[in-house]
């Protein structure tokens, strides 16, 4: 049996049931020790998240969902992989498409950061996904190879990466990719994998999961797991995409 991973994004979100009671309904599930469960809310609730987490049967990761390149210094507005580390995370996501997208990050410098999150002991959930005009001009694996190469050639350490395939047009639209969609990228992104860091790692599926489909991309082959946004703020949502997961 493979592990498995969920991780629930909560953006710049807070779930509506409270901080403390979402993290321990997520710590009394059925115990599944195939599929890790990670919550990356925002920073100011990482110290939280980390605390509750180890209350019920099973431990919760917690993730930042973002870090800075360097250990410290003058970086206003910025937080370090250090940092969240010491405050209980043990993943952190990189490259997230809204970060691409709204705070211009390019390929170079989520590299640099990747290389900091592993250098700190983080496993990188390094998230890549085409936009909708690049899928429909045939061009998702070249897109796709470049974000690869720019976030992990020459990183050491790859090992300690989960990828999140994220296809932009999919990311909170309500408008998943289909199973055949998720099935051939995956398979394409390994074979860019093999090329660039000679390794096979862990490829998450991200955008519009929902416990209505869940289902349906949970059997793909080839997905290791989800990465949700909208659907991971409502703990009952969130079980029923773990429980797609735990077969
Ligand atoms: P979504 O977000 O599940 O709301 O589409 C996924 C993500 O951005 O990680």
């Amino acid at each position: 049996m493979t592990r498995r991973y969920l991780a629930a994004n909560w953006k710049m979100n807070v779930p509506e049931e409270g901080v403390d009671v979402y993290v321990e309904r997520l710590a009394n599930w059925p115990v599944d020790p195939d599929v890790e469960v990670i919550v990356a809310p925002p920073f100011v609730f990482i110290d939280e998240v980390s605390r509750v987490s180890t209350m019920g049967d099973r431990s919760i990761h917690v993730a930042g969902q973002d870090c800075w390149e360097a250990d410290k210094g003058a970086f206003t507005g910025e937080i370090s992989a250090p940092m969240l580390a010491a405050n209980g995370a043990s993943y952190v996501i990189l490259g997230h498409s809204e970060r691409r997208r709204i705070f211009g990050e390019e390929s170079s410098l989520i590299g640099r950061k990747l290389a900091a999150a592993l250098g700190n002991e983080l496993v990188a959930i390094f998230c890549i996904g085409e936009e909708e005009s690049a899928r429909e001009a045939g061009e998702t694996l070249t897109v796709l190879e470049s974000q690869i190469r720019g976030g992990l050639r020459g990183l050491e350490n790859a090992r300690s990466v989960l990828v999140a395939y994220e296809p932009v047009w999919a990311i909170g639209t309500g408008k998943n990719a289909t199973p055949e969609i998720v099935q051939e990228t995956h398979l394409g992104i390994r074979e860019i994998l093999e090329a660039v860091v000679g390794t096979d790692l862990p490829i998450l599926y991200g955008g519009s999961v929902s416990p209505a489909n869940a289902e349906e991309l949970a059997a793909v082959e080839g997905v290791d797991g989800f990465l949700v946004g909208g659907a991971s703020l409502d703990s009952s949502k969130l079980e029923s995409i773990y429980r797609s997961l735990s077969r």
